[in-house]
């Protein structure tokens, strides 16, 4: 076996790449810039070339560029702690062999080298690498890394793709992303929110009706399916389905057909479907209420997202873009501090990334001296939870807004009165009565 080349400025890691290749008997090169693995590479062609992608100012893409100019069936690892659907797109199609989300262990390396020995597949032609455009989905976690490789698979193709998780982890981001990153880029992405429209109105809706095909309908009406025609729809809480009308999403799943209502005739269309669901469709099947045949049909691919306390790491990468979104909004220039973003790290997040957008969007308004630390998390985190406790009278609401107020201002009563609208002394008798 020829040599590999390792190419990665982390000194820590390189070492202990290095060390670990060569116990597994493999003889390796290791160079800690770009601009050396690129002359490496002027010099010889590696079989497997494994890489950071932010080395320096130029990229593990350039890397990849080179080794697969050298050697198109060269196959490149890119490794990186700051994965982006962006950057795995492109490497994706510069031909890179794999990416592994940092920090990896070692045997699934191990494991990703095998592999790439194994193949060394003849591949196509290599593409540019293109310049990398701002990220929309954040998270480099091993979870969304994941994801982003299906993804960035599954988004050249027609396959339907059901979405899963929890609210607020970002299903509605991953259909968009696969939109954007297919064909149909340029035709219309529609969602269609299963769950808000009346069981009744879901058929002319998705379908289209024709005039007169009920009272009321007084003339012809598009649906969703013709809309996006040649684009893609999003089947949104696709589990909130009614059963019978399951039957008629599976049968235009297969024909690709929409008739609309109270026409005699049924026309083709062509528009890729994507689904996504926060509930356990494989339960509701158990149970009788989700149509087996329908399932097995959206189950074509699947993409998981896992809730956020479950990817922990991704917190302070989301909580820092949403502050610099919210700072550059509200041309605030808060502060996240170490505490603060500690309080962060350390709490469950039910309602997942929109959940964390929202305090992110709240801090920055409200945050004391323009800094967030642990105890205006916290504050404001209760009063985020003490929502889902309604209040009854006006008297308590008032006494409720009150808290959140004082809690999201730490405690100042100026500024509390000024978002309250209200003065200072009049803040104060409140307060006094609020006393238990
Ligand atoms: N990884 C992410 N990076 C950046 N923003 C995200 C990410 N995940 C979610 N968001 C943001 O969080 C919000 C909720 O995401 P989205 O609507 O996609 O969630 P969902 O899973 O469809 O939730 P629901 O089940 O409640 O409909 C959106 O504003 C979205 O932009
Ligand atoms: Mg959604």
């Amino acid at each position: 076996m020829e040599k590999l080349l390792v190419v990665e400025d982390d000194p820590a890691v390189r070492t202990t790449l290095v060390t670990f290749l060569e116990l597994e008997g493999y003889a390796v090169d290791a160079v800690a810039s770009t601009e050396e693995a690129l002359e490496r590479l002027e010099l010889s062609a590696y079989p497997i070339v494994i890489s950071d992608i932010y080395i320096d100012q130029r990229t593990g893409l350039d890397v990849l560029d080179a080794a697969r100019r050298r050697d198109p069936r060269c196959a490149v690892i890119l490794m990186t702690a700051r994965g982006t659907m962006e950057t795995v797109m492109a490497a994706t199609r510069g031909g890179a062999f794999d990416y592994v989300a940092k920090p990896f262990d070692l045997d699934r390396m191990l494991e990703t080298v095998q592999r790439a020995q194994a193949s060394r597949a003849e591949e196509e032609e290599e593409a540019g690498p293109e310049d990398l455009p701002e990220t929309e989905m954040i998270g480099s976690s091993a979870a969304m890394v994941e994801i982003y490789k299906t993804a960035s698979r599954v988004a050249p193709t027609d396959a339907t793709v059901l979405i899963v998780g929890e609210t607020g982890t970002g299903k509605e981001l991953v259909a968009r992303m696969i939109h954007r990153f297919s064909s149909r880029a340029s035709q219309p992405f529609v969602p269609v929110d299963c769950a808000s429209i009346a069981p009744t109105l879901l058929e002319s809706e998705l379908f289209g009706t024709l005039k007169g095909a009920y009272t009321g309908a007084d003339r012809d009406r598009m649906g969703v399916f013709e809309a996006a025609n040649r684009g893609t729809v999003l089947l949104d809480e696709i589990g909130d389905v009614e059963l019978n009308f399951q039957v008629k999403l599976l049968r235009f799943l297969q024909e690709r057909e929409i008739r609309p209502v109270g026409a005699a005739r049924s026309k083709q269309v062509d528009v890729r479907v994507l689904a996504a669901t926060n509930r356990d469709l494989q339960k509701m099947v158990d149970e009788g209420r989700f149509r087996e045949d329908l399932w097995f049909r959206l189950n074509v691919v699947r993409i998981v997202i896992p809730p956020l306390r479950d990817r922990r790491g991704d917190v302070p990468l989301l909580a820092r873009a949403f502050l610099n979104k919210y700072n550059a909004r509200y041309q605030r220039d808060v502060r996240l501090l170490e505490t603060g973003m500690k309080a962060l790290q350390e709490y469950t997040w039910p309602g997942n990334v929109r959940q964390l957008q929202h305090l992110m969007e709240r801090l920055t308004i409200l945050a004391p001296n323009d800094r967030i630390d642990g105890d205006t998390v916290r504050g404001a985190l209760s009063i985020m939870e003490s929502r889902e406790h309604p209040v009854e009278t006006l008297a308590e609401a008032e006494e409720e807004q009150i808290r959140r107020v004082l809690a999201a201002t730490g405690g100042n009563k100026s500024r509390a009165a000024q978002i309250l609208g209200i003065e200072r002394k009049t803040l104060y008798r409140k307060l006094e009565r609020m006393k238990p």
